[in-house]
């Protein structure tokens, strides 16, 4: 069976944008692939972050993993921390990639120039690196992730190259980004040319909003002048995020949308309509995850993963640790 892993780094709350572009499309893989999902918490401390909000944080993502339709029977949910083998191919691989390409990755640059210099942390430049460990480790097939995720896997699918070539064997296996056909760059509400991201409140809908937020946030959300719902992404951007996120949860094309509302030319109606998709998904998923956030369910979820995961990484760790040299023995 082809496997499949992706994860979600636990800074801060989850937005639409992570439930379009990555949540809603892991449970699409359990059924036919041997699915991991994990929580990327040693990524969440790359930048400085309140313990108790990393923790809480950590909760949450589990529990909306629940909501989201992951079935424990199918996919391992797990924590990255709680498999030690993260750590140990990290310090292994980190001598496989140099410093030119991991300083030409966009997420670092975007993240460090808003940093002093001098206080630019080790691990925040070396995150691919972790996250080629985190990929490599259960020798994944597919991906999935959201638009800004691919040049990470990118860089990954680069080390297996290099590195098989290196041992002159199939060592890695070479793993493959996916991302969602429709929804994988949702843009922030209020600025409709910048990514959402979770650091937004006002152009973010979070996953806890409440619903009558989440409409408000939708219906002041920023558009251009005129009236027409059309997919132009340069000329009407705030429009097209609006479409886009529509076709996503309805599960069809940006086309299919827009023949849709061909007849609608009133920006004021056109949102209502989206208002009232995003709350027809939304809120029952919030129900599901209040239901499962609760210490009992969350410690048994991690605790069944944190067993299957660490059985899959520890063997592909060994193999690894053989093959460039180390001493393996009993
Ligand atoms: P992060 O919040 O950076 O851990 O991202 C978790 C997943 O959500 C990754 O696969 C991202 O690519 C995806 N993601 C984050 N923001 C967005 C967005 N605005 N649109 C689509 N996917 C996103
Ligand atoms: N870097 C990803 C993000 O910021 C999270 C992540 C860490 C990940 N390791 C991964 C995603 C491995 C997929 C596979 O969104």
């Amino acid at each position: 069976m082809k496997r499949s892993i992706s994860g979600i780094k636990p800074t801060g709350n989850l937005t639409l944008g992570n439930y379009i572009g990555a949540l809603r499309e892991f449970k699409k893989y359990q059924d036919e692939y041997e699915n991991y999902v994990f929580i990327a918490d040693l990524h969440a401390l790359t930048l400085p972050i309140d313990p108790a909000f990393l923790r809480s944080n950590t909760k949450d993502i589990v529990a909306f993993y629940l909501a989201s339709g992951l079935d424990i029977n199918k996919t391992t949910i797990f924590l990255q921390s709680d498999v030690s083998a993260h750590s140990e191919l990290n310090s292994i691989l980190i001598n496989y990639l140099y410093m030119g390409e991991l300083s030409r990755m966009t997420q670092f640059k975007d993240k460090s120039a808003k940093l002093n210099h001098e206080a630019i942390g080790v691990g925040l430049f070396a995150y691919p690196v972790l996250m080629a460990a985190d990929i490599l480790l259960y020798n994944a097939d597919v991906v999935p992730v959201g638009e800004d995720q691919q040049q990470h896997v990118e860089l990954t699918r680069d080390l297996v190259h290099r590195f098989n070539t290196r041992y002159n064997k199939e060592v890695f296996v070479m793993p493959k980004a996916i991302t969602p056909k429709v929804g994988a760059r949702i843009m922030s509400l209020s600025d409709p040319t910048k990514k959402m991201s979770k650091s937004d409140p006002k152009g973010d809908i979070f996953l806890k909003d409440e619903p009558n937020i989440i409409r408000k946030k939708i219906m002041s959300a920023v558009t251009d002048t005129g009236s027409d719902i059309i997919y132009d992404p340069v000329n009407k951007p705030g429009i097209s995020n609006l479409l886009q996120i529509y076709a996503a949860l309805s599960d069809i094309s940006i086309e299919e949308a827009q023949t849709k509302f061909k007849d609608i030319h009133q920006y004021g109606e056109f949102k209502k309509i989206v208002a009232d998709k995003v709350l027809e998904e939304i809120i029952p998923f919030q129900e599901r995850y209040k239901a499962f956030l609760n210490n009992n369910t969350i410690n048994e979820v991690l605790n069944i993963g944190k067993e299957r995961a660490r059985k899959v990484a520890n063997k592909t760790l060994t193999k690894i640790k053989k093959t460039v040299g180390l001493y393996v023995h009993e």
